[in-house]
């Protein structure tokens, strides 16, 4: 999922890069933080230069990089604390197993370690080592103690590694590292609050090879599971079939059919404050789905009947201990009166009307937020920007 320019802008991020092979990726790791907007300054151990030369992440980053704890570019040789004075957060990745031992007991011997142990700003780590280095116990000791001192540790990764041998140790993949970091700087306004939530299209079977299906990408429903998650909520997404991957940190429930997402929903719904209706779900579905493919030659036209569908937010609104409930109406013309009629007639606290021109199926959208208080039209933008507007709202509604 491709995601906003904006995510990082005006956080200053130190990278420390120790002496793993997996400092390679590292590099892909400053490009996509750098992309998000962030200020990056890199610094390395001295192994970490055996591995990646200190020029490539100088030209990625844009900044010279830091190696020598008597660095005299700082006036007061005071590297280790001015640098870490400025960041917004600390992040090691690929950590060592020597350099995850030295910061559970404090160690302080080289630029990178110092600036840890100086820091006043989050740390987190993300682990790469072979896989029995990761199992050994001192290594797990450490990395509970690490947690104890409230570090956030990322991954690691389970598969092949380096050395060819497969099992827990691999660093996870810089796409996953940039987006935990995107998640842990949001503000976490929906913190302790379970949201269920509907995505993408549903469809329904014709025969074995046809169904009806609509042209819902998935990508509102997801933009907005993931600023859920980064607003620190618990989220179960109930999605139809979308070429996307979930988004860090949510639970997915894949289903085809409305009857599915309807059953999925209703057994998770009890447990949830907020439902979220985006998926676009068919109001009809053929009334019998033929076991096996129809024939050109059955008949000459044949008609096909339909029968209605439950209406999933409809049915979540109208539950005796309904969760807070947010619907999106897709419109096609007069948004502002099919909108309030929809948050009317199934008392919704909250609506998202858009028009599917503007949005379906694209990365952009026009979205026009309609509570008790009125129309409140937002920009348009990229869905992530709207998804976190659209979460500061209802954040700002709950109180
Ligand atoms: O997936 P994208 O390509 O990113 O496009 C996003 C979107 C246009 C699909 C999305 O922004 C959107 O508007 N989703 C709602 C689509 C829809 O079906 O709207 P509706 O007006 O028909 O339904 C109103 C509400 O009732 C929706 O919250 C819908 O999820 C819900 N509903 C509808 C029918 C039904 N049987 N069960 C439902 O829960």
């Amino acid at each position: 999922m491709g995601k906003s320019m904006t995510e990082l802008s005006g956080k200053r991020i130190v990278l420390g890069v120790t002496g793993g092979i997996a400092a390679y990726k590292s590099a892909e790791l400053v490009r996509l933080l750098i992309k998000a907007g962030a200020e990056v300054h890199v610094v390395m151990t001295e192994n970490a230069t055996r591995f990646v030369t200190p020029l490539t992440f100088q030209a990625l980053s844009g900044h010279p990089v830091w190696l020598d704890p008597w660095d005299d570019r700082r006036a007061n040789s005071m590297s280790h604390i001015e640098l870490s004075r400025s960041a917004d957060a600390l992040l090691v990745a690929p950590a060592t197993a020597n350099f995850l031992a030295k910061l559970a007991h404090g160690l302080a011997d080289d630029l990178l370690s110092t600036l840890c142990l100086a820091r006043d700003c989050p740390l987190l780590v993300a682990p790469a080592m072979n896989r029995q280095m990761w199992q050994n116990p001192a290594t797990q000791r450490n990395i509970v103690r690490l947690q104890e001192d409230g570090l956030h540790i990322l991954g690691p990764d389970d598969g092949v590694q380096a050395c060819g041998e497969v099992g827990e140790g691999r660093m996870v993949e810089p796409e996953t590292i940039c987006e935990a970091l995107i998640s842990f700087m949001q503000p976490k306004v929906l913190a302790g609050k379970r949201v269920v939530m509907t995505a993408g299209p549903t469809y329904e079977p014709i025969d074995p090879v046809r169904g009806i299906t609509n042209i819902s990408s998935g990508k509102m429903g997801y933009a907005l599971a993931r600023a859920c998650a980064h607003a620190g909520a618990a989220v179960e997404l109930v999605s139809g079939s979308v070429e996307m991957d979930a988004p860090y940190g949510v639970v997915r429930v894949s289903v085809r059919t409305a009857l599915e997402m309807h059953q999925a929903v209703m057994a998770r719904i009890a447990q949830a404050d907020i439902f979220i209706g985006v998926a676009a779900v068919a109001d009809f579905r053929p009334r019998h789905a033929a076991e096996n493919k129809l024939k050109k030659t059955q008949v000459a036209s044949p008609v096909l009947e339909l029968e209605q569908n439950p209406d999933i937010l409809a049915d979540v609104a109208s539950l005796p201990a309904a969760p807070f409930c947010v619907g999106f109406a897709a419109e096609s013309q007069d948004l502002e009166t099919y909108a309030e009629d929809k948050r009317k007639r199934k008392r919704l606290p909250l609506v998202v009307g858009n028009l599917v021109q503007d949005g379906m199926g694209g990365d952009e959208n026009t979205v026009t937020l309609f509570d008790a208080r009125g129309a409140h039209p937002l920009p348009r933008a990229s869905k992530q920007v709207l998804a976190a507007a659209i979460v500061h709202h209802l954040a700002e509604m709950l109180g």
